[in-house]
């Protein structure tokens, strides 16, 4: 560690809460390079955790927060804000006429398409439970603890709000076996991402939407990693064969920053009266102008294409390392967001890996998260490759 980053770590140990160990401090990005306060460039596959869609700095991105932050920084919600109409419009027509709500972090947005949930369920017979699913993540507010079937993320906080059941992922029967008189909806993500990037299966998927028709159940998606184009289309559920009647989105919506939005059907969102939902900065002016220039990148640089072509050749580089290191048990995920599962501890991985220049993180114990911006070259890709390579070969030893 560079004297400089010791210098930030040591104001982190003593004015920060302990809430997080990062590793290097980092200054400047551009595309899918940054560089660090030691000087060293880095390959980014985490993108600011699934959030930089577009890269670090695209033009288009940064001008439109820029533009907007010299006119019109903020709005309050007592006034129209042209921008969110806009982005509502935008994504009301992508979604096929689903109405937004637009709030902060993924957290929040989830835990407000619950509340959305909740409403629902009033006019039937007072249900209120949703099941999710075990190694899920929905976020850290104490309802969305409650949500995440995790003992690591619910330890300390009890007694955790009550109205979820839990299930297990890509097992209808526990489905079956999690529903009560007072169930209401049913939550997942398409792709369980901090969970270690577990692909949902189709046949699950079918089975879960069958259940909710036969139970008259809605079906909530939590697409806060996995919207925005990540798995190869802009919202994940349009790669499956069904589709919710609520989504979220957050992490890539604002283009790095702090924007989440809820998709509800419009019957299901029309329940929603004044003063029942609200948030200060949801659908700020400058993040809302963020999300309409990453839109316009998404489709003038046709990035769900790209996401297509770079996953195959991110996953076929990974698949090649598991080849020949019995240590890869798997290669998983979808388009451009892939997990490695290895025997030890994904972390030695992870540190190994930023050592020689290329930035993953962990998805769990044993899962090695690459979750790069959806414009990642070819060549940074190929170069991302060989440094993992070379990392590898130091941990485990030389592949040859
Ligand atoms: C699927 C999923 N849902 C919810 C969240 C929580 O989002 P936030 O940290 O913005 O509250 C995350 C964050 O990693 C996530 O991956």
């Amino acid at each position: 560690m560079s004297e400089k980053t010791k210098d930030i770590a040591n104001l982190y140990d003593l004015c920060l809460m302990h809430t997080y160990t990062p590793a290097v401090a980092l200054l400047e990005g551009h595309g899918s390079k940054v560089t660090g306060m030691d000087n060293m460039q880095y390959i980014d596959l985490t993108a600011g955790i699934a959030t930089l869609a577009c890269g670090h700095c695209h033009p288009k991105v940064t001008e439109a927060i820029v533009n907007q932050a010299k006119l019109l920084p903020h709005c309050s919600n007592l006034y129209y804000n042209p921008n969110m109409a806009l982005l509502g419009q935008r994504l009301s027509k992508l979604s096929g006429g689903y109405k937004a709500f637009f709030a902060n972090s993924g957290a929040e947005a989830n835990e407000n398409m619950v509340k959305i949930a909740r409403l629902w369920g009033k006019d039937k017979g007072g249900r209120y439970e949703v099941i999710t699913f075990n190694k899920g993540f929905h976020g850290r507010t104490l309802a969305m603890c409650a949500a995440t079937a995790q003992t690591k993320i619910q330890d300390g906080f009890d007694p955790l709000p009550t109205g979820f059941a839990y299930a297990d992922y890509n097992d209808l029967d526990s489905v079956k076996a999690a529903l009560s008189d007072r169930t209401v909806a049913i939550m997942l993500e398409p792709v369980q991402g901090e969970g270690g990037v577990i692909p949902a299966d189709p046949a699950f998927l079918q089975g879960v939407a069958d259940l909710c028709k036969e139970h008259d159940l809605l079906l909530l998606f939590d697409e806060i990693q996995t919207g925005m184009g990540r798995t190869g289309t802009l919202f994940a559920w349009e790669d499956t064969p069904v589709k919710p009647d609520l989504f979220t989105l957050a992490k890539a919506l604002g283009g790095g920053l702090p924007l989440s939005a809820v998709l509800a059907r419009p019957d299901i969102a029309d329940l929603v009266k004044p003063g029942m939902l609200g948030t200060t900065f949801g659908g700020n002016p400058c993040a809302c102008a963020a999300a309409l220039a990453v839109l316009d990148v998404i489709e003038e640089e046709k990035l769900l294409d790209h996401v297509k072509t770079a996953g195959a050749q991110l996953r076929e580089g990974l698949e090649a390392l598991a080849a020949v290191h019995p240590q890869i048990l798997d290669v998983r995920g979808k388009g451009l967001l892939l997990g490695m599962v290895v025997e030890g501890a994904a972390k030695d991985v992870v540190n190994a890996c930023r050592e020689l220049g290329a930035l993953c993180c962990t998805a769990g114990e044993h899962v090695v998260r690459f979750i790069p911006p959806l414009n990642i070259p070819e060549k940074d890709i190929a170069e991302a490759l060989d440094m993992i390579s070379d990392a590898l070969d130091q941990l485990w030893g030389d592949a040859e």
